[in-house]
């Protein structure tokens, strides 16, 4: 089994996970289809499903375009308020696909729909935690929940040391680091109280600001619709 991220550019990861020569992508990306279906057929690998760690507001998903055409299953947890998922996880599900078994812990805060995907040695963590300085995702977006999100981040005490966590966001080069390593250099792991995590995410809220593609990429995701005009595509 290998996994990659293939993101062409930008700080929005997309994983490929191959194994007997099929593939699931985690979090792809609609700008980046063709890309996709470049590096799946010089791989001679068949797309068999894809998967999206929570409902995404900085770009269109490209899971429910994917599963249409390949005519193959999208997943998310079960919860979602969006539309064109085929599949619905929950922590009891467990996927056998292409020899790579999955499992799904629902870690809401960043979104309502938060997931962490696990697989052997690996876990998705989508915005729910990134690696090290990074911290974790922003909750004053739609369904984001401060609260929530410390809760859930109790809840990763369940996983082990050793697997590594593939996030949602990092700079371009960025070596993934495995949990055990996050536990020491990830500020959020090492946080003790509520109120200080509440206080680091104000913070970075008012770094980080507005997401600009937000009124274009959040209701495409929620109604599985890619629309007319695609601002950041049409310049
Ligand atoms: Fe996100």
């Amino acid at each position: 089994m290998e996994v990659e991220d293939i993101r062409p550019e930008g700080w929005a990861c997309t994983y490929l996970i191959s194994n007997e020569g099929k593939a699931v992508l985690i979090d792809p990306v609609w700008d980046y289809i063709a890309h996709y279906r470049k590096i799946l057929s010089e791989r001679s690998l068949e797309l068999a499903a894809c998967m999206a760690t929570h409902t995404h507001a900085d770009h269109i998903t490209a899971c429910f375009s994917l599963s249409k055409q390949n005519n193959i299953p999208f997943y998310m947890w079960k919860d979602t308020a969006s539309l064109g998922v085929t599949d619905y996880v929950d922590e009891s599900t467990k996927l056998t696909i292409a020899g790579v078994e999955y499992a799904f812990h629902h870690v809401p805060g960043h979104t309502q729909d938060s997931v962490i995907i696990e697989i052997d040695g690996h876990i998705f963590t989508g915005d729910f935690l990134f690696n090290g300085d990074a911290g974790v995702g922003r909750d004053d977006l739609p369904s984001g929940r401060l609260t929530e999100h410390w809760t859930s981040i109790q809840s990763l005490s369940a996983l082990p040391d050793d697997v590594l966590v593939c996030s949602g966001h990092e700079p371009p080069g960025t070596e993934l680091q495995s949990l055990g390593w996050n536990r020491m250099h990830n500020p959020i792991l090492a946080m003790s109280s509520y109120d200080e995590f509440e206080q680091w995410q104000k913070k970075t809220a008012e770094k980080l600001g507005s997401v600009s593609k937000i009124k274009t990429a959040l209701p495409a995701n929620l109604f599985a619709e890619v629309p007319e005009e695609i601002p950041w595509l049409s310049q």
